[in-house]
């Protein structure tokens, strides 16, 4: 435990920003009648979905269920699980009817510059922000997951860490898809001693299809945090964590692991056609951009939005185009940067924004602008739905941005840092992995949350979750989780047809309609968007949505999207456990 003192010693120090508030407790409202509902959980990976169908089993309720999942998605989905990444949590329950948005998301460290990812030429270098230790933000997913525990749980805190402790240290069987990563990653990898000892064999070769994958490091981190997991931001953890840094040339220092605090945020909520889409405020543009889209199109008839119909298709594509517009210019880190959320959000702006929507040709993007505020006005990442048997639902996106982060393995604790600072636009108008472009509202500042694009959603209806969904994707969870919405909430498809139907994408800039390769649109409908004026671009399976549905008999449905590896699990109310 050396250094533990003095971490702790720096712990009780003044952070610069004080731990926000809890969301004060809704003024009480009559609650619907208590239903009879299945419980389910859809995730990206089995195991961590059996681990959150033990939890529901047991008594857990959809946090508890929630919590687990993502504390064993770190161990046996590395490339996207995580403790060393952050994300969001949207939470609906139907008993207080009060809904809640948590904010996990990584922040720069302190010594962080507006500059740091420029190279010498003043152009943006991919690599400092992608790779390696520069491009770590401070992680925020176990102070995250131990609020939502500390706030909702039901369930001993150290019970959801178990089943992540027990895969990785007796091991998993490594799956073809996890073969497949480690084979793509083993050089980027191999650079890192510490990630060459968690993911490679001894002689430096990718474990294949079948071998039997233990992290006994990531096993004693893992055992740390379920005694405390205060241990990651100023114990053992921490200290290991800085010592990586120290190796690395990082700038992450002890102070921004003390100082870091999860944030209770209030959620979007957007009326939308008799129900109300519930998700993530900034600093993720997710649920602003999804509650944009709904609303622009909220101006056409069901009928006239349907994305398998070209004028329906074009109308959703026009409307993406501006809201990714205003994305770069208005979104950012709301303790930083002063989002105009009313006026993004307002019919009036949905209005007008419509209104610039011509039905016999494309906009090209050139022509669009974001707007203006009136004066006067003020891949890599995975999601999680759980619903547990009150109907209590917990949406969960979490991440280490692209696939295995950093690459950076911190030593002897077993787990990968994200490169979530590549998230933030290191020059105006530059973009980043995901082509996204940003400006001064996104710009990389000491202790800021670079935006996101994550989206956890829930649905509701008569205060009811009736939708629970997000998927990874980067750019393109805000158009994913909006077609799989509007397909089930406009259209009435069922969540499989719904979660399976082919996906387009467009975000303003690049000026690129890109459509899913292996599950391409009908011909026709690809045709006529090209004789609008649309440019068509074929690119890999878009998201991996993990989704539940919930009819009105309380009826569940899980989905795990077709594209992933991912398993969904319903619980039938009859085999809900007697409450603990
Ligand atoms: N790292 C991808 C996102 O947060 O949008």
């Amino acid at each position: 435990m050396r250094g533990h003192a003095t971490l702790a010693l720096l712990a009780a120090l003044a952070c610069s920003r004080p731990e926000p508030a809890a969301v004060p407790a809704a003024a009480a409202v009559s609650a619907p009648a208590p239903l009879r509902t299945d419980a389910a959980v859809a995730t990206a990976e089995p195991f961590a979905t059996h681990a959150a169908a033990d939890v529901l089993a047991d008594g857990g309720n959809a946090v508890d269920a929630a919590v687990c999942a993502a504390l064993t998605l770190a161990v046996t989905y590395p490339s996207a699980g995580n403790l060393g990444g952050g994300g969001f949590l949207v939470t609906w329950d139907p008993g207080t009817r009060e809904a809640h948005a948590l904010d996990f998301r990584e922040t720069a460290p302190a010594a962080a510059t507006r500059d740091m990812y420029l190279g010498p030429d003043g152009n943006p270098d991919p690599e400092k922000s992608l790779e390696g230790h520069l491009a770590v933000g401070v992680p925020g997913s176990v102070r995250g997951l131990s609020a939502a525990h500390r706030k909702f749980g039901r369930l001993p805190w150290k019970s959801l860490v178990l089943p992540a402790i027990h895969l990785a240290e007796e091991g998993i069987p490594v799956s073809a898809g996890l073969a497949g990563e480690f084979k793509r990653h083993a050089e980027k990898l191999a650079r890192y001693p510490a990630s060459a000892a968690a993911f490679l064999k001894a002689d430096g070769s990718p474990h294949g299809k079948g071998d039997s994958w233990k992290q006994p490091d990531l096993a004693r981190t893992l055992r740390r945090i379920a005694e405390g997991p205060s241990d990651f931001y100023t114990g053992e953890t921490a200290r290991l964590i800085v010592e990586e840094m120290k190796r690395g040339g990082g700038i992450l220092d002890v102070h921004d692991l003390s100082c870091y605090s999860a944030a209770w945020r209030d959620p979007i909520r957007v009326p939308y056609r008799g129900r109300e889409v519930v998700s993530m405020p900034p600093p993720s543009s997710g649920g602003v951009c999804v509650g944009m889209i709904l609303r622009v199109l909220e101006g056409w008839t069901p009928a006239e939005i349907r994305l398998d119909d070209p004028a329906g298709a074009h109308r959703y594509v026009e409307a993406a185009r501006r809201v990714y517009a205003d994305r770069s210019q208005h979104l950012g880190d709301p303790d930083q940067w002063r989002v105009p959320l009313a006026w993004l959000l307002s019919p009036a702006y949905a209005a007008e924004r419509r209104a610039t929507i011509r039905m016999d040709g494309a906009t090209g993007s050139r022509n669009v602008a974001p707007g203006a505020e009136p004066r006067r006005e003020g891949v890599h990442t995975t999601h999680l739905s759980v619903l547990d048997f009150d109907g209590r639902a917990a949406s969960l996106t979490t991440t280490i941005n692209s696939g295995y982060g950093s690459h950076v393995t911190v030593g002897g604790a077993g787990f990968l840092l994200n490169n979530e600072m590549d998230d933030f636009s290191a020059k105006p108008g530059a973009p980043n992995l995901y082509g996204l472009v940003g400006g001064e509202a996104n710009a990389v500042a000491p202790g800021k949350r670079m935006l996101s694009s994550m989206a956890p959603t829930v649905v509701l209806e008569d205060g009811r979750a009736r939708l629970v969904v997000g998927t990874p994707g980067g750019s393109t969870i805000i158009t994913s989780v909006f077609q799989v919405v509007t397909r089930v909430v406009d259209q009435g498809e069922s969540l499989e047809a719904a979660v399976a139907a082919p996906r387009l994408h467009h975000q303003w800039l690049p000026d690129k309609l890109f459509h899913e390769k292996g599950r391409a649109p009908p011909p026709a409908l690809l045709e006529a968007l090209a004789k609008l004026g649309h440019t068509l671009e074929p690119r890999p399976e878009i998201g991996d949505v993990c989704a539940i549905a919930v009819d009105g008999a309380g009826r569940a449905t899980a989905v795990a999207d077709p594209r992933g590896r991912g398993l969904a699990r319903t619980l039938p109310a009859w085999s809900r456990p007697e409450t603990k």
